[in-house]
């Protein structure tokens, strides 16, 4: 957390907000420097809630834990978090995976664990390992495991709710928005301006860093394929507002992936 583009972390966002049934968006903003300018970044993470279980896709840096703790226990009340899903093996997605396992000590981890005993040993009791379109019931709805079509790690999922067409994309489709009190806890369309294939730029360079180096063509094509075939009308990144406006962002976030490789040429 110590990276110089953080300057210190947003927790007045409005979040977590019910963005569909039973389906929450947790998270907060890091205030980052691109330049002279000060933006916000999210740090996300989504519930699910299934008639018979919860799952919680990420869960937030380390220093977002009293605010995911805090919102957690008022958004399922008496139920129990049943399973963490977290899409990769890194601090924004799995970091609070510790104090999650400690709050709720039957919950299951989930997803492709591959590498996780080398992080979290401690924790090897929890695993569940799962494999990319299994399915987890969850009562009455199911998340999907998805091959991470754009990703930066080998072991990158998405999450999918084919009921709901709710998609959770990690690091893919993201954006900063303005240092502006009150737009945290704004979706894709409720911002007050559109966002611009320049707004991925900052999570593009870092998060996603080989879209500077490589033609992701290839790439953007697989993903419209995936779109197809997995049809989305509300997207859940983790470093950017939610998406109720998928085809639009679609095509912003390919311009920024070929923004990135041009400013690298
Ligand atoms: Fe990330
Ligand atoms: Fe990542």
């Amino acid at each position: 957390m110590s990276a110089p583009w953080i300057i210190s972390q947003n927790a007045t966002t409005g979040l977590p907000r019910l963005i569909a049934p039973d389906t929450w968006w947790f998270g907060w903003c890091l205030v980052v420097r691109d330049g002279e300018k000060y933006l916000h970044n999210h740090n996300n993470a989504y519930l699910m809630i299934g008639a018979q279980k919860t799952v919680l896709i990420d869960t937030v840096m380390p220093m977002g834990w009293p605010e995911l703790k805090a919102g957690l226990a008022k958004v399922l009340n008496e139920r129990k978090l049943d399973y963490i899903f977290p899409t990769h093996p890194e601090s924004p997605h799995m970091g609070n995976l510790e104090p999650l396992c400690a709050e709720y000590p039957d919950v299951k981890i989930i997803g492709d664990l591959r590498n996780y005993h080398l992080f979290m040993p401690h924790l090897s009791k929890h695993f569940q390992p799962m494999k990319v379109e299994e399915s987890l019931d969850l009562g009455g709805r199911r998340l999907v495991l998805k091959k991470a079509v754009i990703h930066d790690l080998p072991n990158s999922l998405w999450g999918y709710d084919p009921d709901l067409q709710f998609l959770c994309v990690a690091d893919s489709f993201p954006y900063t928005h303005d240092h502006e009190t009150g737009q945290c806890g704004m979706t894709s369309e409720e911002l007050p301006s559109p966002i611009r294939p320049e707004d991925t730029s900052v999570v593009i360079s870092r998060a996603l860093n080989w879209a500077r180096y490589v033609d992701a063509t290839p790439l953007i094509n697989e993903l419209r394929a995936f779109l197809k075939t997995n049809p989305v009308k509300l997207i859940g990144p983790s470093h950017g507002g939610v998406i109720t406006n998928p085809a639009e962002l679609t095509d912003v976030f390919e311009a920024g992936l070929k923004r990135a490789k041009g400013l690298a040429a």
